[in-house]
C-alpha cells in the first residue's frame, strides 16, 4: 500500500548535507513510501498573536503535513540542538491546540553532521519534542556523522557502509510505517 512521507529538513542552505542525506534516504526506500519534501523556509515565525487569522504559508504546511501518513526530519546540529528554522515549523504545525498536524504520525528522525558526534543534541531535542507531539519514533537511531566525506561533487552518496545502514533504516522506517499507519486504519474502520 502507497504511503506518504513528509520529509522535513532542517537546513535551508542550498548545498545542504542533511537535504542529501534525505534525498538519499528516499532513493533507497522501499518502492510504496511517497516522499513529498515539505519546504520551512518561509514560514513566518511563530506568533501566537496571528493564530485567530494564521498566514496562508503556515495554513498549507499544517495541510501537506496533515495529508502524510509519516513523517521524516533529517537535520543538522545548531549549537548541540535543532536548528531554530526546524523548531519553527515544529511549532507551526503543533497548532491550533488540539489540532497538531503532527499528532499520532509515525516519524523517525536522522541528524546529520560534518563532525564525528553525528548531531547527537540535536536528534535527541528533536526527539524529546517529539514525544510531547505524540509522534510515534521508530526507536532506531541514526546519526549520519564525517557527513562531508560521504558524498562526491553531484551530491551522490558514494560512501557504502552509508548507503547499506541508509537502505536498512529506510526499511525499518516502512515497516514501522506500516505497522502504525495499519494499526489507525484498522481501528478507524
Ligand atoms: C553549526 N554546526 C554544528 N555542527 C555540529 O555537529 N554541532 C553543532 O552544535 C554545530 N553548531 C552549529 C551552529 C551553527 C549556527 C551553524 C551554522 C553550524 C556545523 C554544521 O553541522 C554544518 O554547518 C552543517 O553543514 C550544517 O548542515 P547542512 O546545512 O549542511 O545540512
Amino acid at each position: 500500500q502507497p504511503r506518504t512521507v513528509a520529509v522535513v529538513v532542517g537546513s535551508l542552505r542550498k548545498d545542504s548535507v542533511s537535504r542529501k542525506v534525505a534525498k538519499a534516504f528516499a532513493a533507497l526506500a522501499p518502492k510504496n513510501l511517497k516522499f513529498d519534501f515539505v519546504e520551512i523556509g518561509d514560514l513566518p515565525h511563530f506568533d501566537q498573536d496571528l493564530e485567530s487569522d494564521p498566514p496562508a504559508q503556515w495554513t498549507a504546511f499544517r495541510n501537506r503535513v496533515s495529508a502524510a501518513d509519516a513523517v521524516l526530519f533529517v537535520t543538522p546540529e545548531y549549537n548541540r540542538s535543532v536548528p531554530g528554522v526546524l523548531k519553527n515549523a515544529i511549532d507551526v504545525g503543533s497548532r491550533p491546540y488540539g489540532a497538531s498536524a503532527w499528532n499520532a504520525k509515525p516519524g523517525a528522525v536522522i541528524s546529520v553532521s560534518p563532525g564525528g558526534i553525528g548531531g547527537f543534541g540535536a536528534n535527541h531535542h528533536l526527539r524529546q519534542s517529539l514525544a510531547f507531539l505524540n509522534v510515534p519514533l521508530l526507536s532506531q537511531e541514526a546519526y549520519v556523522g564525517n557527513a562531508f566525506a560521504l558524498f562526491d561533487e553531484t551530491g551522490e552518496l558514494v560512501n557504502e557502509s552509508t548507503t547499506e545502514f541508509l537502505r536498512g533504516y529506510a526499511h525499518a522506517f516502512a515497516e514501522w510505517v506500516e505497522r502504525i499507519a495499519g494499526d489507525t486504519v484498522e481501528r478507524k474502520a
